[in-house]
């Protein structure tokens, strides 16, 4: 699963004690391994070999400029949602030609900004973005390559939050409108500037399962043949992101397993074939470690007050998601043979695992069995590679924390501590 494992006592990611780390970083820190990234890229790389497909890692997952030039060194494209997200790339040395670009409500100046840098493909969400992207392209005489991202309908199994191929979400265009937007266009005069070529979807995020992705991609397939009839030629189908990563043991899929069931519905369609996956390369590449500053009582609870909460890993919070802490080093009586929710360990307390933040949902976990933690303790917790840092936020004037890459026994540090300074520089000379 991940490089992140206890030695007699200690937590080690890959060659290197996390302790050390912590102690040569400071904390909050976020500390990823490069050997995980590698191997779980390799893993999709390979399952889906047969289908020679563009994998496009979805930048806003764990978007460090250092993360990303890894991955294109491993062969990866980039998926992006902002031009944000494309700037990061650049910076990367990322190729353009290998980066599709699929944000929500994409403005005049990211669409510019992209058509300038020549994308792979603009995945579209709506009638009227077409026309503005055909209106764009023509001002600065270029031919963009395009999807239409449909909304096949149906349901990822996922929290509600991360369910977007469904009707009622915002996300594309609805199948039965799909074929419409496809034959109208090939009419139009915008046509010209845009080569609308493909078809995407994506349906949602830590999917667990093949079925909802079979039902995608069948509705998808069963499209490019309906436009394929009326002479609209489809060569290029997207089927995103989505595959979940491991977080509580046992529940999430292998890349074999999502390969099994898409390769033998894509292979010889002849259509060139891009994915987006983010979570499954990242998600358990990464782990944040921070320090607990006190232990309190309260009511008929005890707290671990740690310098990390909410600000820096919003995923409890928001979505009631599950990571899994454990200390850093818990010595030998305490170290999990395997990292799942409650392992029974005789000794350990029930805690709540809290932030510095001022309110009541600042928390990492709740009821957890945990060793017990002295102040000063550091505690790791897993799991924390994908939308972790990238949704981390400076709330209550925290800066933002570290991170940290390691590659055997080398860590180097990836983006520097956030200091007073960070957080009043924009309002300076304003
Ligand atoms: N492609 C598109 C168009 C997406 O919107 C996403 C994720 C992906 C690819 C990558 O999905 P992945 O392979 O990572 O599942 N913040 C939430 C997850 C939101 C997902 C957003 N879209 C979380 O922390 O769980």
């Amino acid at each position: 699963m991940d490089l992140f494992r206890y030695r007699q006592g200690r937590l080690y990611c890959e060659e290197l004690p996390v302790a050390d780390l912590a102690r040569r970083f400071g904390t909050p820190l976020y500390i990823y391994s490069a050997g995980t990234l590698r191997r779980h890229y390799r893993k999709l790389a390979s399952a889906f070999a047969p289908l020679k497909p563009l994998i496009c890692y979805s930048v806003k997952v764990c978007s460090n400029t250092h993360i990303l030039r890894l991955l294109r060194e491993e062969g990866a494209g980039f998926d992006l949602v902002s031009g944000g997200e494309l700037y990061r790339v650049l910076e990367a040395g990322g190729d353009p030609a290998r980066c599709c670009f699929a944000g929500v409500a994409k403005t005049d100046a990211e669409i510019r900004f992209a058509l300038a840098k020549g994308l792979r493909l603009f995945n579209i969400e709506s009638e009227e973005e077409l026309e503005n992207l055909a209106h764009l392209a023509a001002e600065a005489g270029k031919r963009a390559r395009a999807a239409v991202r449909v909304n096949p309908n149906v349901d990822p199994k996922t929290h509600r939050y991360m369910a977007t191929g469904k009707k009622e979400t915002k996300f594309g265009v609805d199948l039965e409108r799909a074929e419409r937007v496809f034959r109208q266009f090939a009419a139009s005069a915008g046509a010209r500037h845009v080569s609308l070529e493909g078809v995407h979807c994506h349906i949602g995020s830590q999917i667990t399962t093949v079925e909802p992705y079979v039902q995608a991609v069948t509705k998808a397939l069963d499209l490019v043949r309906a436009l394929g009839g009326a002479g609209i030629e489809i060569t290029t189908l997207d089927f995103g992101g989505g595959f979940g990563a491991e977080y509580e043991g046992g529940q999430a899929l292998d890349a074999e397993a999502f390969a099994c069931a898409l390769v033998p519905l894509l292979e010889g369609t002849g259509l060139e074939i891009v994915m987006e996956p983010g979570r499954f390369i990242a998600g358990n590449a990464g782990i944040l470690v921070t320090q607990v500053q006190y232990v309190k009582a309260g009511g008929d609870r005890r707290f671990l007050l740690c310098d990390s909460g909410m600000h820096h890993l919003i995923r409890p919070a928001l979505y009631g998601s599950y990571h899994h802490i454990w200390p850093v080093d818990p010595g030998e009586d305490f170290t999990p043979a395997q990292r799942i929710r409650d392992e029974a360990f005789p000794g350990t307390e029930v805690v709540d695992v809290v932030g510095p933040i001022c309110e009541s949902s600042d928390f990492l976990a709740k009821d957890r069995h945990l060793p017990p933690v002295r102040r000063g303790g550091l505690l790791a917790v897993f799991s924390a590679g994908a939308y972790g840092m990238t949704m981390a936020s400076e709330y209550n004037s925290f800066p933002r924390p570290a991170e940290v890459l390691v590659e055997e026994a080398e860590a180097r540090l990836i983006r520097r501590r956030g200091t007073y300074e960070d957080l009043v520089a924009p309002e300076k000379d304003v």
